[in-house]
């Protein structure tokens, strides 16, 4: 495409997030020079310093970038809910990033929980929800601090919301094996998910070359344990969708391993990548933290800009790097840095391009 130069706003935020972002720059600044990158220090730091996890008009600050990678947010001394919904969730929204995409797969020379498997068997998209449902502030606490105090927490689930990305999750496996599976709980859920399952099968109708099913979320988690090559594309809500992606990742190599995309798809705002895991408190500040899949975002950045051939580069260098396996993370077994594991990945990345 004709775009000399790309704007790309980095929100290193906490803890590893910092590390791990600042490899993903490198590596993109590899395979695609000229990128101008703009840094914005909204963090839990900020947070303690203003008594804001970013400024109010911090969408209108980010509206104008190409795209946004995210690092992450929420470290102790702040409490999760406040880093949550300070800046994850409301830059979500504010940027109609509707699609939470999750790819998992089982990267070449990485060791999984399901050892035998190749990467042939495992090569999962998760397509999560990440506007509405079970994610919501309605709801409250009644009669505190009596004996009989009870809170409310109330999913919200529109019909344009389940359309959309139930639709979005179709287009993606027609891309891919043309397999679809829904995530539901309509068992327990007497509401919602019956209402989900009713605009899954009549969106399913529509699309005939794909193959659907619907699994109960639990079975669902067994399955991607069990039986990891039935399945193609998951689409699922914001609370199903998010345990089941830290799952699927936690049965491949882990959770650096692991990269996501928060998709606006029809690019009236700018979309968001982060890896799935946090800032990871317990090993931040030593140097130590997997790139890989902060590095993986990356790459799925330079696929939604339309830059294939640098995304391609992207992701064969870091299967090239891990299948050669000298130089890994302790979560891998090595004892290479954050910083090595990055260079050799963005060294073989350059020379693929
Ligand atoms: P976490 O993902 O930060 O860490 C979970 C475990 O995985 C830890 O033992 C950590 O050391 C390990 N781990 C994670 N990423 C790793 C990497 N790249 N390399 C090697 N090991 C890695 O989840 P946790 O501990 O539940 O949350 C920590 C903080 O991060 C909390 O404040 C939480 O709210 C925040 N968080 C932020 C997210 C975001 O910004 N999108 C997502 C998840 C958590
Ligand atoms: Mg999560």
């Amino acid at each position: 495409n004709g775009r000399a130069t790309y704007r790309i706003a980095t929100i290193p935020g906490d803890g590893i997030g910092v590390d791990v972002t600042a490899e993903a720059v490198g590596v993109l600044d590899a395979v695609l020079p000229g990128i101008e990158w703009t840094e914005f220090d909204w963090s839990c730091e900020n947070y303690l310093r203003t008594g804001a996890m970013m400024p109010a008009d911090a969408p209108g600050q980010l509206a104008g970038f190409d795209a946004i990678l995210l690092g992450a947010v929420g470290f102790p001394g702040v409490p999760d809910h406040i880093s949550l919904w300070g800046l994850l969730i409301p830059l979500r929204r504010a940027f109609g990033q509707y699609v939470n995409l999750r790819p998992v797969r089982l990267l070449p020379g990485t060791e999984s929980a399901l050892r035998d498997r190749t990467a042939e068997d495992l090569d999962i998209l998760i397509v999560r929800e990440n506007s509405e449902g079970e994610y919501s502030a309605i709801g409250g606490m009644h009669h505190p601090g009596r004996t009989d105090e009870f809170v409310r927490q109330e999913s919200i689930f529109t019909r344009v919301g389940c359309e959309r990305i139930i639709r979005y999750a179709f287009e993606r496996a027609l891309e891919r094996d043309g397999r679809l599976c829904s995530a539901t709980k309509s068992n327990g859920l007497l509401h919602s998910m019956p209402y989900w399952d009713s605009i899954f099968e009549r969106i399913a109708s529509e699309y005939p070359q794909v193959e659907t099913r619907q699994l109960h979320v639990d079975a669902l988690a067994a399955e991607i344990v069990l039986h990891p090559d039935r399945l193609d594309v998951i689409v699922g809500s914001n609370l199903f969708g998010d345990i089941l992606s830290d799952l699927a990742a936690a049965v491949t190599g882990g959770l650096g391993l692991a990269p996501s995309g928060n998709i606006n798809p029809e690019r009236t705002a700018p979309s968001m990548f982060e890896a799935v895991h946090g800032s990871a408190p317990d090993i931040a500040g030593q140097g130590i933290a997997n790139p890989v899949a902060q590095i993986l975002a990356g790459a799925m950045l330079l696929e939604h800009l339309g830059e294939h051939a640098a995304a391609a580069a992207v992701d064969r260098a870091v299967c090239d790097v891990l299948r050669e396996g000298r130089i890994r993370t302790p979560d891998l077994g090595g004892t290479a840095t954050t910083g090595e594991l990055g260079s050799a990945i963005a060294h073989r990345a350059a020379q693929l391009v």
